[in-house]
C-alpha cells in the first residue's frame, strides 16, 4: 500500500463561523467543529461566511466569502491589491486596532513561551502616518508574457508567485507611485526577461534602485535606464552577481539620514541594513535611550549594531560604547560615520554573535549596560555572557515576539534579569510584523 497520504477533497460548500480572535499573521481563527479554522479576510467578533482552501490534522484554512455581521473595527482597505497581495495582512482593521492586536501577540509570546509579564506596559510607539512609511524593500520583477506586461511588486498571498500590482500604499510614495512606470521601462529593455529584482533604498531625499541584471546591459539599455533615472530623480545601480557587485550606473549617490535629536547624520550604502521606517526609528531610539537612562560615566555595549544606528546617538550621552556587527561592510560604514560625527569615544568589532564565543576582547571589558537588536533568530547565544560582562540594564528591540519571549524567559529565569517593561512599535503598519521594546534589570 502506497504510504502516500491521499489529498483530502476540501468541502465545497460555504460553512459560516463566529471568529474568535486573529492569528499571529492576521487570519481570523474560529473553532468549527471544534477545529480552529485560519480564515482570510475575517477579523474577531465578525459572523462570516468561508469556504475552505485547505485541511490540517490540526488545524484548516478558509478564505472568507461574506461578512454577514462585520467588526466595529473593520475599515475599507486603502490598496486595491489587498487580498491578493501578500505585502500587507491587516489593511481591513483599523490602525489603532492592529497596534492592539500587536500588543497582544507580544504579551502571548512573553506569557507562552518565556512564561514572564512586563512589569509596566510603554504606550506603542505610532508613527504620523500608516501610510507611505516603507523606505526599504525589494521588489520582484518578472516579464509575463500571457499578461502582457513586466510584474514589478510582491509576491501573492496564496501563490508565491508575484502579484500583478500597479502601485502600493505603504511604500515611500516615490517608489508607490512608480511600479506601473517601472513595468513599463523594463518591458522596454533588451533583458526584459532578465532582472529578477529591484532592490529599493532611500533616504530623505534620494532614491535609489539596484536592478538585479542576469545578462548585461546593451548601450540602448542604459540610455533607457538614464533617461528614465533623469525624468523620476531617481539613482540606479545595478547587481550583475554577488553583493559585491551592487555598482552605479553613473554616480554613486550620497545615502545618508539625519537624526536631528543627536545632531548626526549616518552615511550608508543601498543594500546596508537601515531601519525601513525613517519616523518610527527616529521615535525608537528617542525610546530606547530614554529607557536605557545614559550618563556620561556609562560603558554601553550595543550587540547587533549594523552602521551604528543605535551606537552613535548613546556615544553623544555616554563615557563609551563598543558596537558589535556579523557583517565585515556595516562595521566599516559604522567606523565611518563615527569619524564623520567626530565620535572617538566608540570602537566597532565584527563578530558572529550567533557562535559560542568567549574569548573576543571586547567580552573581556566591563559594561553596565547594553542595548540588543537582533534579527528574527534572536540573542539566544550571547546572553549568558551578559551578567558576567557587569550588564545592569538592557534595552532589547525586536522584530519578533516568538525569540523576545524565549530570551525575555531566559533573562528572567536564568540570569538574574527583571523584565521591567516591554510595548510595541509601529515599524511595519498595515502588516502582521511586531516590532517592539523591552527593558531589563539586573535583580
Ligand atoms: C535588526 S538589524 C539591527 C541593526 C542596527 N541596530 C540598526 O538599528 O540599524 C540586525 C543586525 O544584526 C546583524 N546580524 C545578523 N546576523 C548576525 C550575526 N550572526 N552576528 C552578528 N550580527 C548579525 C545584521 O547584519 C543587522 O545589522
Amino acid at each position: 500500500m502506497g504510504r502516500r497520504r491521499r489529498r483530502q477533497r476540501l468541502p465545497q460548500e460555504p460553512v459560516e463561523a463566529l471568529v474568535e480572535s486573529l492569528s499571529h499573521d492576521g487570519r481570523g481563527v474560529a473553532r468549527v467543529e471544534g477545529k480552529a479554522t485560519f480564515i482570510h479576510g475575517a477579523l474577531p467578533g465578525e459572523k462570516v461566511m468561508f469556504r475552505y482552501t485547505g485541511r490540517r490534522k490540526k488545524h484548516d484554512e478558509a478564505e472568507a466569502l461574506e461578512i454577514l455581521e462585520p467588526s466595529e473595527h473593520r475599515v475599507q482597505p486603502r490598496c486595491p491589491h489587498f487580498g491578493v497581495c501578500g505585502g500587507c495582512s491587516l489593511q481591513h482593521l483599523d490602525p489603532e486596532e492592529q497596534i492592539r492586536y500587536k500588543q497582544q501577540t507580544l504579551a502571548d509570546a512573553f506569557v507562552h513561551i518565556g512564561k514572564v509579564e512586563p512589569e509596566e506596559w510603554l504606550p506603542p510607539l505610532v508613527g504620523a502616518s500608516p501610510w507611505g512609511y516603507r523606505r526599504k524593500a525589494r521588489l520582484g520583477v518578472k516579464n509575463v508574457p500571457k499578461k502582457g506586461r513586466v510584474l514589478v511588486g510582491f509576491r501573492e498571498r496564496s501563490s508565491g508567485f508575484l502579484a500583478d500590482m500597479d502601485s502600493c500604499e505603504v511604500l515611500h510614495p516615490r517608489i508607490g507611485g512608480a511600479l506601473n512606470d517601472l513595468s513599463v521601462l523594463i518591458g522596454r529593455l533588451s533583458i526584459a526577461d532578465r532582472v529578477p529584482q529591484i532592490e529599493v533604498a532611500m533616504d530623505d531625499e534620494r532614491c535609489v534602485l539596484v536592478f538585479r541584471i542576469l545578462d548585461p546591459l546593451t548601450e540602448e539599455d542604459k540610455d533607457k535606464l538614464r533617461q528614465f533615472a533623469r525624468e523620476r530623480d531617481f539613482v540606479i545601480y545595478t547587481q550583475d552577481g554577488g553583493p559585491d557587485s551592487v555598482a552605479p550606473l553613473d554616480k554613486a549617490a550620497d545615502l545618508h539620514y539625519v537624526l536631528p535629536e543627536f545632531n548626526l547624520v549616518l552615511h550608508f550604502q543601498p543594500t546596508d541594513f537601515t531601519q525601513v521606517n525613517s519616523d518610527i526609528n527616529r521615535r525608537m531610539l528617542h525610546q530606547a535611550l530614554e529607557l536605557l537612562q545614559p550618563e556620561n560615566t556609562d560603558t554601553v555595549l550595543d550587540l547587533f549594531c549594523g552602521i551604528g544606528n543605535f551606537t552613535l546617538p548613546l556615544a553623544t550621552r555616554v563615557g563609551r560604547v563598543v558596537g558589535v556587527e556579523g557583517a565585515t561592510e556595516l562595521v566599516a560604514r559604522a567606523r565611518e560615520n563615527a569619524r564623520r560625527n567626530g565620535l572617538d569615544n566608540v570602537d566597532f568589532h565584527v563578530a558572529n554573535l550567533y557562535e559560542s564565543l568567549t574569548a573576543e576582547p571586547w567580552m573581556k571589558q566591563h559594561f553596565n549596560k547594553a542595548l540588543l537588536d537582533p534579527p528574527r533568530s534572536g540573542a539566544s547565544e550571547i546572553l549568558e555572557h551578559l551578567p558576567r560582562m557587569g550588564v545592569e540594564r538592557m534595552v532589547y528591540v525586536s522584530c519578533y515576539p516568538g525569540t523576545l519571549g524565549r530570551d525575555a524567559g531566559d533573562l528572567v529565569h536564568k540570569l538574574g534579569y527583571r523584565l521591567v517593561a516591554a510595548g510595541v512599535m509601529d515599524m511595519f503598519p498595515h502588516t502582521a510584523h511586531v516590532e517592539s521594546i523591552a527593558l531589563f534589570e539586573k535583580r
